[in-house]
């Protein structure tokens, strides 16, 4: 076994890197998301196919992930590319490297609008702008935010902003900072904001809602919802989980380690889910209301309860923290890559990827308004991001990684990484070569249809 080390830095320890990785997995895709399609999908029959999910797809593959960017100690592209070479097979499997690469900037340009909303209702929240507000009010403002390109703009831009400055201060200085800052910060809101939803009237409904399996409102289409949303959730599929698995100590057990990330990952998705339907029952709203339930339905509730601005306001802030560690985690792959690949600085690698996405951004600011009328197959620019990257290039990577680590990877090299018992090192190259690329496949071309 080598013993290398990125020449990006270290995590300090592996605890370290739990945390880090899951800041990039827990972000707008739990707080936001999960609790919105539970709702739109009868909730816990939905949950319980979930959790299935990441326990036999999503977990698995992150440990993928992990193994190949911690044997190579180098970005994506060139730990596939060492991986290859040392298992004698053929490097184009880099390419998959370079499909998460331009994933990443993707999700980025979208990610980084939906988190300037975020920002902007942080704002609101602080000067009660929603107090007392009718739904029908709250939406018109939720409308008229979408209207205003301006606006839209210069939230983009700051939050842009927020990322390159973290991001280009390196993994010690700026991410590992930022991780030991932030998520420690996020746990906390979290469990004020659950014990805020625990003393409201619709506790009981929220908690029946998400664990009571009702399996007669299960849907085929919401298994695949189910199925995708544990791809996204932790950030699989992009490069994003190898970067960051570069930097893992030595001494630490891939299997442990990545198990610790999922049930994190997923016991703050649970919690959003108890800290938000509460509430929203508690007011007698619909929790199937969709991608508004956090930028309507909520303010809604919280303007008409006791101290709901200020339950508001941390709610928001809490969102903004998730969204900022996750973003970081998108330009990570990248930078790695053009500082190892052409000894750019990391400063000036960190700017021009920031002047990317942030420009590719601006199409996303404009879908709601001014280019609106601009279209790629029926989708403005914002949803033909969202539904390329979720269900396209994230899938195919998946599929790939899986394929590669599975059946052209040396499993000698995976055995000495994973470190964990035959059993559980038989169940992983289960899952790996048969289970993720079936399941994965179904949903890629039930998508596409
Ligand atoms: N996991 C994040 C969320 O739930 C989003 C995210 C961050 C991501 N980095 C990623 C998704 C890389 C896919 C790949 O919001």
């Amino acid at each position: 076994m080598q013993n290398k080390m990125s020449i990006q830095g270290s995590w300090a320890s592996r605890w370290i890197f739990i945390l880090a990785a899951t800041g990039s997995a827990v972000g707008l895709g739990n707080i936001w998301k999960f609790p919105y399609i539970t709702g739109e999908n009868g909730g816990g029959a939905f949950v319980l196919v979930y959790l299935v999910c990441i326990l036999f797809v999503g977990i698995p593959i992150m440990m993928t992930e992990v193994f190949i960017g911690r044997r190579a100690r180098r970005n994506p592209i060139g730990a596939l590319e060492s991986l290859s070479e040392e298992s004698n097979t053929s490097t184009a499997w880099k390419g998959i490297g370079l499909i998460g690469m331009l994933a990443g900037v993707f999700i980025f340009s979208f990610y980084s609008v939906v988190a300037g909303w975020v920002l902007q209702y942080i704002q609101t929240m602080a000067t009660g702008g929603l107090n007392g507000a009718t739904s029908e009010q709250a939406g018109a403002y939720f409308n008229g935010l979408l209207a205003d390109p301006q606006t839209l703009l210069i939230w983009h831009s700051i939050f842009t902003a927020m990322v390159i400055v973290v991001v280009a201060a390196g993994v010690n200085k700026g991410l590992e900072r930022a991780t030991r800052i932030m998520m420690p910060a996020l746990f906390v809101l979290l469990l004020v904001l659950l014990g805020y939803a625990m003393s409201t009237d619709g506790f009981a409904a929220g908690w029946n809602f998400m664990f009571e399996f009702d399996f007669s409102k299960l849907s085929w289409d919401a298994v695949l919802v189910a199925l995708g949303h544990s791809f996204f959730t932790l950030s699989l599929g992009m490069g994003t989980i190898m970067a960051y698995g570069a930097y893992m100590p030595k001494k630490a057990s891939v299997g442990g380690t990545v198990l610790a990330i999922g049930a994190l990952d997923t016991i703050v998705a649970l919690i959003a889910g108890l800290a938000i339907f509460p509430i929203i029952f508690s007011n007698g709203m619909d929790p199937a209301a969709g991608p508004g339930l956090m930028f309507i339905s909520l303010p809604v509730a919280f303007g008409q309860m006791a101290f709901g601005q200020f339950f508001g306001l941390l709610f928001f802030i809490l969102i903004g923290i998730a969204a900022w560690t996750s973003a970081i985690s998108l330009m990570e792959p990248t930078v790695a890559f053009l500082v190892e690949k052409f000894g750019m600085k990391r400063l000036n690698a960190t700017v021009l990827l920031g002047i990317v996405c942030w420009a590719m951004g601006i199409t996303c600011v404009g879908s709601f308004n001014f280019m609106s009328d601009y279209t790629l197959f029926g989708k403005n620019a914002f949803d033909f991001l969202d539904f390329i990257t979720a269900n396209i290039m994230m899938p195919l990577g998946g599929i790939l990684i899986a394929l590669f680590a599975g059946w052209a990877v040396k499993e000698q090299f995976a055995k000495e990484e994973i470190g964990v018992s035959d059993i559980a090192f038989s169940a992983w190259k289960i899952s790996i070569r048969f289970v993720a690329p079936i399941a994965v496949t179904i949903v890629f071309v039930y998508n596409l249809l």
